[in-house]
């Protein structure tokens, strides 16, 4: 499965991506309010856990090329989570820092939740946030997500954002009415 948008492809991650991938991941800008970077065997692992879920059909990570130039310039997609007890399906962004602060994030996570919700019929996706990742918060409003609670995620204080099928149904109803 691909998405498009106006500027972005999004497509499933492949064994190759493991070069440009590693050293995005390597990179403190790109992993900001993670584990900070990665070797490349780590980030070896998180591309196979990526390919695992692409095999078995379940929601996965997306390969984020920038149609200007057809280059991979980050992640965006799904991430499978426990929080507080409870399965949830995370959507994740990162990109890489020269392309940070033109709408790419929003562009690619907008593209990811209607995916989640139009093709997928998910009724409940969420996404989890440092309270001091601004940047990261404001992709999740301009998602259409809601806070829903403070909490703990390995070791982190972490927010909650949350949306579900429901709302975003009634949501595009009433843009189609006006
Ligand atoms: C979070 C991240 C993906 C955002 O990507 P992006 O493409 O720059 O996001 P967008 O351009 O779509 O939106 C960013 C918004 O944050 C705002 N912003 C940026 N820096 C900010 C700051 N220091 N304080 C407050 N708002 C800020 C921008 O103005 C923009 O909002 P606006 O459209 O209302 O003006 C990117 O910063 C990143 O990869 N960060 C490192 C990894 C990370 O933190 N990932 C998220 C983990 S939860």
């Amino acid at each position: 499965m691909m998405l498009e948008t106006p500027r972005l492809i999004l497509r499933p991650f492949r064994d190759e991506d493991i070069d440009l991938l590693a050293k995005m991941m390597a990179n403190p800008d790109f992993m900001r309010f993670s584990l900070g970077p990665y070797t490349r065997e780590q980030t070896q692992t998180v591309l196979q856990k990526f390919l695992s879920w692409n095999q078995a059909v379940l929601p996965s990570q997306f390969a984020v090329i920038f149609r200007g130039n057809n280059e991979l310039i980050g992640y965006c997609g799904f991430l499978h989570q426990q929080v507080d007890g409870t399965k949830e399906i995370e959507i994740g962004y990162r990109l890489h820092r020269q392309y940070w602060n033109k709408g790419l994030a929003t562009e690619a996570a907008r593209a990811v939740r209607d995916h989640a919700f139009a093709d997928l019929k998910l009724p409940r996706v969420i996404s989890l946030i440092h309270p001091d990742n601004l940047p990261s918060r404001r992709v999740a409003e301009k998602n259409g997500m809601k806070l829903e609670k403070q909490t703990v995620f390995r070791g982190f204080p972490t927010l909650v954002f949350a949306s579900t099928r429901e709302q975003w149904l009634e949501e595009r109803a009433d843009l189609h009415r006006c």
